[in-house]
């Protein structure tokens, strides 16, 4: 079973992978000492599948209670972390008890935000159902919930103690949401691990390996930059169109897509400076038709609207719009990026 360790001195915590762990949960908690009542935090639809499963074997040594919350974008939000506040203080949750979010980032991101507010801070376990989830919002910390005037404006840098990725969660995953995933899979290839192409432009198989290796590139950023103050921000590699994408599209490019669309276009401006071979977009097109990501969006895109929602990011310094390229494969590098290189960019997808 690979396991990865995300090192952050005394909260450091290890990302568990592998197929059947939900069944080894109880334990895993057990050997971190955890002790008291756990609070599974889900949505039906995911509870529906694993719920009773974690339920069953977490009951063998601690006190479960569950909340469910909507399934959708819509249900991360404030009025939905309040209610789950609200049962927690009504149940008495104390500062030694554990929040257990069971599902996709979602869920994740909401209920790491309770967990991180409650009582100034309570425990909190990730166990990601979504591949998404299992290679990227589980691991890092990144927990937040959505307002009417902007995605993840409110939230929380706050480490779980504990990652338990269960592989075969992902047999039930739709075919959109392992899009989804492999959208981010391809982004941590870019910046971090050509290796990892290769394989999967041989095999496009979803492996625990895979998944372990990217957490452990995810991992070694977070280890080095926790809160994004600078190489963290790689990660937003392909994100920077993607969201523009996302936007314009009314969310019906979803965000695994959106990301390798804009992978393509950052990865063609980065061809056009010269940092990287003229063939390396065919090559990346390829792959990706493979894998069954996008690489066209399949509409006409207006250069100046998806440049102005580009500036209204959060990765704008300076008023200059900053995007992460590549000098070469698996080496990032953010710069400063002008309108006619968007252009250009956007032509490609
Ligand atoms: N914290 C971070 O670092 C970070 C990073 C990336 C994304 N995010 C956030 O993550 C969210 C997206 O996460 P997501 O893509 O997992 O979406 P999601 O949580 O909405 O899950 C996608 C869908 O899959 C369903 N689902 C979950 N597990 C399933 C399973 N095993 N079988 C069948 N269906 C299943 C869900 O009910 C949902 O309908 C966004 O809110 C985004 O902002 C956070
Ligand atoms: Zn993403």
């Amino acid at each position: 079973m690979p396991d990865v360790k995300v090192k952050l001195d005394k909260r450091s915590y290890n990302v568990r992978i592998g197929a059947g762990l939900l069944d080894k949960s109880c334990q895993f908690l057990s050997e971190l000492d955890l002790h008291g009542k756990i609070l599974i935090v889900s949505n039906k639809k995911v509870f529906g599948l694993y719920g009773k499963q974690l339920q069953a074997n977490l009951k063998k040594h601690y006190r479960v209670q569950v909340y469910l919350i909507g399934d959708g974008e819509k249900y991360k939000s404030f009025g939905v972390l309040q209610r789950v506040l609200r049962f927690l203080i009504r149940h008495k949750f104390e500062r030694g008890d554990t929040i257990a979010a069971l599902g996709g980032g979602v869920v994740g991101d909401l209920a790491g935000f309770a967990a991180a507010v409650y009582l100034r801070g309570i425990n909190f376990v990730q166990l990601p159902t979504t591949l998404l989830a299992q290679v990227d919002s589980s691991v890092g910390g990144k927990t937040a919930v959505n307002d009417s005037l902007g995605k993840n404006l409110i939230g929380a840098f706050y480490q779980p103690r504990l990652v338990i990725a269960d592989t075969k969660t992902l047999r039930s995953l739709p075919a959109k949401e392992l899009r989804c995933g492999l959208g981010e899979i391809v982004k941590y290839g870019l910046i971090a691990a050509p290796r990892l192409l290769t394989t999967l432009g041989q095999k496009a198989d979803i492996t625990a390996d895979l998944l372990a290796q990217c957490c452990r590139i995810k991992s070694q950023i977070v280890s080095a930059d926790e809160r994004e103050n600078n190489q963290r921000a790689i990660l937003n590699f392909g994100h920077t169109i993607g969201h523009a994408l996302e936007t314009i599209s009314h969310y019906r490019i979803s965000h695994g897509e959106a990301v390798a669309l804009g992978a393509l276009g950052a990865a063609h401006i980065s061809i056009m400076r010269g940092y990287l071979p003229r063939q390396t977009l065919d090559k990346l097109q390829k792959l990706f038709l493979k894998l069954g990501l996008p690489t066209h969006t399949g509409r006409r895109l207006n250069p100046e609207q998806i440049y102005r929602i580009m500036q209204s990011d959060k990765k704008v310094a300076d008023s200059r719009l900053r995007m992460v390229l590549l000098q070469a494969i698996g080496k990032p590098i953010i710069c400063p990026v002008e309108y006619a290189e968007i252009v250009r960019a956007l032509a490609v997808i």
